[in-house]
């Protein structure tokens, strides 16, 4: 098939690359010159594991190409994607200005019918708006379905090929069938192709990213509670995760929840629920409860100096707001950091991928370190915001050496109570003893 992938951000590159990669013909169309350049040059521009390798291949075999031409990207496109930004307005609703403009210009140019699809996370309502918009100007038949997409930074990859589930929201049979063949090849193995109407896949979408996030922020309270009643929340969490109607995954207590996606979509679930006139109390809760979590470990640092930071230097590991990724949105760390230099505090912080980006952040107003030892090295205290493998295992020997006082502030659960104990360290970590 003939796809054309308006957007090519991090949704936009994985989607047209995955799909290239299973036989299609993908035009990726962005407006930024200088990024379809690169592109166009084999250079990616974003970090995500395992893309790589895809996007070469892809465009080696030209099954995946580059353009800044609206019109001449969707010329011959049965499905046209739309993953565009849908940042969070002043109100903290998801503004739609950049998608529905797309639509408009789709309006002017389709010279076929083609099924128009929104990848990029949008209020229940927008498709029936891109329907409106395209509808004004087009001469041809179109359809426009809801797909949301469910990848995981890090993983997005593997998320895309083996999905647990496609969800499509579509009402006719025509644009129903058209997508079903797109997947074909990415439900193999039995995952399901759930079909339902727009405004259902639409909420899905957000109801999804919602629940995770308090499923998150349910368990940061019970962590918080662990430290009070002298529980462990590492226990808890085992006892009630293996129900299998709780599960697993996504109960790990820390410093929060951070990235592109979590705070900006509960934050619109919330603002469209007002909108409607519902108070959706579980979500202004979770994120009110979120906020303070983020800077949980300042108070007990405070409290280890005698309640003064100024002058102490203290080393951060972890800037991303979770491995595996350079995305610093809305990661604990920047929070933390700012309010550390606010205190008098200095910072030394090491990350292997998101320094580039944090530089763009403090520039020379903290110190970039060149591994994590050195970050440490002169350090009164060490704070780790991000559990990057790489931290998991240190090297305590030449950890002591460097820093000044034995004192761990850990925002990630990363140590075994037992090993810094035996190691004598004073260690913080969230909802287990101290
Ligand atoms: C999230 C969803 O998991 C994806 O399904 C969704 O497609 C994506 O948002 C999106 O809307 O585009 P992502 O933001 O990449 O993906 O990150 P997650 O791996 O879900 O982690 C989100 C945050 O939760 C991170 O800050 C992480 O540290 C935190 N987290 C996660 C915890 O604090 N505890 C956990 O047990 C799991």
């Amino acid at each position: 098939m003939k796809i054309a992938v308006v957007g090519t951000g991090y949704v936009g590159l994985v989607t047209g690359t995955c799909f290239a990669e299973t036989g299609n013909h993908v035009t990726c169309v962005d407006i930024d010159e200088k990024k379809v350049e690169k592109l166009r040059n084999k250079q990616i521009t974003i970090y995500e594991p395992g893309l790589e390798v895809l996007f070469e291949r892809n465009i080696r075999q030209g099954r995946l190409d580059f353009t800044t031409d609206l019109a001449e990207g969707i010329k011959g496109a049965q499905i046209i994607f739309l993953a565009l930004p849908t940042p969070p307005g002043e109100d903290g609703s998801a503004d739609l200005k950049y998608v529905l403009k797309v639509a408009d210009d789709l309006g002017h140019i389709l010279e076929d019918y083609a099924v128009v699809v929104d990848k990029s996370t949008v209020p229940v309502g927008t498709a029936d708006k891109v329907t409106a918009a395209i509808a004004k100007n087009a001469k041809v038949d179109f359809d426009v379905v809801s797909n949301p997409e469910f990848l995981r930074e890090g993983v997005a990859v593997e998320d895309f090929m083996k999905p647990d589930r496609v969800v499509i929201g579509a009402e006719n049979e025509k644009a129903k069938k058209v997508m079903e063949k797109l997947y074909a090849p990415f439900v193999r193995q039995g995952n399901p192709i759930i079909f339902m109407d727009v405004k259902s896949a639409e909420l899905t979408k957000y109801a999804a990213n919602s629940f995770l996030a308090t499923k998150i922020t349910f368990m940061n309270e019970i962590a918080n509670l662990c430290e009070l009643l002298g529980a462990d929340v590492d226990m808890v969490r085992k006892g009630v995760g293996t129900d299998s109607r709780i599960g697993k995954r996504f109960l790990f207590a820390g410093i929060g929840y951070g990235g592109s996606c979590f705070p900006k979509d509960v934050q619109a679930l919330a603002k469209s629920a007002s909108e409607v006139k519902y108070d959706f109390k579980i979500l202004n809760s979770v994120m009110d409860v979120n906020h303070k979590q983020k800077e949980k470990m300042i108070e007990p640092l405070k409290e280890y100096f005698g309640g003064d930071l100024s002058g102490k230097t203290i080393a951060i590991w972890g800037l991303a707001f979770k491995p595996y990724t350079d995305d610093i949105r809305e990661a604990p760390a920047l929070e933390n950091i700012t309010k550390l230099l606010s205190l008098g505090a200095k910072v030394k912080a090491y990350d292997p991928e998101a320094m580039e980006n944090v530089k763009g952040v403090f520039g020379d107003k903290i110190y970039f370190a060149n591994d994590e030892y050195d970050a440490l090295e002169g350090a009164d205290a060490l704070m780790i915001m991000t559990e990057w493998p790489v931290f998991r295992t240190p090297e305590f020997d030449k950890m002591e050496k460097a820093l000044a006082n034995k004192v761990i502030f850990d925002g990630r659960n990363l140590y075994e109570l037992e090993n810094m104990e035996e190691l004598g360290y004073t260690y913080y970590s969230v909802g287990r003893k101290t």
